[in-house]
């Protein structure tokens, strides 16, 4: 029988490309190494001739991308010494920070705001065993928190602002190059507190110093039109939108994301709840990939891009799922129209809800 190498985790894959030492105990839970799925049916449906690659990061140990970063950031805490981390977050910071350190056996604490965070991502956190500590405010309240408490408390900031973070995030621009072969024409993502644009952009930027791919990537961010400081062009104090996650107003990589945009000659653009909701339907129904609210933005906004011709045809797409849709089961129910068909335990009755929902 042959054997493969088990898959231990993106530190391990990518060694040499991040700051870990020999003797390092890493602390990993398999995250990375995530599908790039080619849609077979979203480029017919809109009428364009292009190559749209979905990466789908809600495949990560706790449904988000957020893991690529915590595997590195909460490994080179405990190297550090750290017996505690402490984050803000819109539900999968959280989620990711709990599971990374019930598995290094340190503490958690998780910021987030109350009534905003959806109820998978709060099932997480409380399972993992860190403390959840609610706070009547938004994501960017909790973040000045974190900030000021960690200047006075022995607890490591995983937030994106932990520079770990980002070059953990980054492996996922390799994972892509090296499936493709090079680097997309165009990256599309959503966008919060832009770490992980920011993170994709140090990754292709990387593999094209050092000669392994000759191209890079437009970096398109998109943002939930309630949320959404980087098309306004300053930051917003009272950020809404269905897609929780994003829900950020004063964005942590302000500034990087910016030279992202300009480096990459790429854009921000903003999309409607609506279109965010309706996007996410599509992929289920029509690819069966399931992702977030959030995570639909990306390919919400780039067929918006791609109706007015912003971006043209014939060219090679990647959209980065951030998030799995399990994490925000109440929004996909209450959006749902599939027919749920209540009957008795009954050999007829099945028979007639098979025929009356039968496709021609
Ligand atoms: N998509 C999802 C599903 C997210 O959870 C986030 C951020 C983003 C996109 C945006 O990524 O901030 O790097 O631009 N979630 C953070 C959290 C804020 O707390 O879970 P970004």
């Amino acid at each position: 029988m042959p054997f493969r190498n088990r898959y231990t985790g993106l530190i391990e894959n990518y060694r040499d490309r991040l700051p870990v030492h020999d003797d390092t105990r890493i602390i990993s839970l398999g995250e990375g190494n995530t599908p790039l799925i080619r849609l077979n049916n979203i480029p017919r449906l809109i009428g364009k001739d292009v190559d749209i690659y979905v990466k789908y990061e809600g495949l990560n140990p706790t449904g988000s991308f957020k893991d690529r970063g915590m595997t590195l950031a909460v490994t080179k805490a405990v190297e550090e010494g750290s017996k505690a981390i402490i984050c803000a977050s819109t539900g999968n910071t959280s989620a990711s920070a709990a599971a990374y350190a019930a598995r290094a056996g340190i503490t958690a604490f998780v910021l987030i705001p109350e009534g905003k965070i959806a109820q998978g991502k709060l099932a997480q956190a409380m399972m993992h065993g860190s403390v959840v500590i609610q706070i009547q405010g938004n994501f960017d309240d909790g973040m000045r928190l974190v900030k000021e408490v960690a200047a006075q408390a022995p607890v490591t900031i995983v937030n994106s602002i932990n520079p770990y973070r980002i070059q953990g995030q980054k492996t996922a621009a390799f994972e892509i190059t090296e499936e493709l072969g090079a680097a997309p024409d165009y990256h599309c993502l959503p966008v919060g507190n832009a770490g992980n644009i920011t993170a994709h952009w140090m990754g292709y930027k990387e593999y094209a110093e050092n000669g392994i791919i000759n191209n890079r990537p437009v970096m398109v961010g998109y943002q939930a039109a309630g949320s959404a400081p980087f098309i306004k062009g300053e930051m917003v104090d009272n950020p809404d939108t269905v897609a929780t996650a994003i829900r950020i107003g004063h964005p942590q990589s302000w500034d990087k994301a910016w030279t992202v945009q300009k480096e990459s000659k790429g854009w921000f653009d903003k999309c409607s709840d609506d279109e965010i909701l309706t996007t996410q339907k599509l992929l289920t129904e029509n690819e069966g990939i399931f992702c977030e609210p959030a995570s639909a933005t990306s390919l919400a906004g780039l067929i918006n891009d791609l109706k007015s011709g912003k971006i043209p045809e014939g060219k090679k797409i990647v959209c980065t799922l951030t998030g799995h849709g399990l994490k925000d089961p109440e929004t996909a129910i209450k959006q749902s129209t599939a027919p749920v068909v209540k009957i008795k335990a009954d050999l007829a009755e099945v028979k007639k809800a098979i025929l009356d929902n039968m496709s021609e």
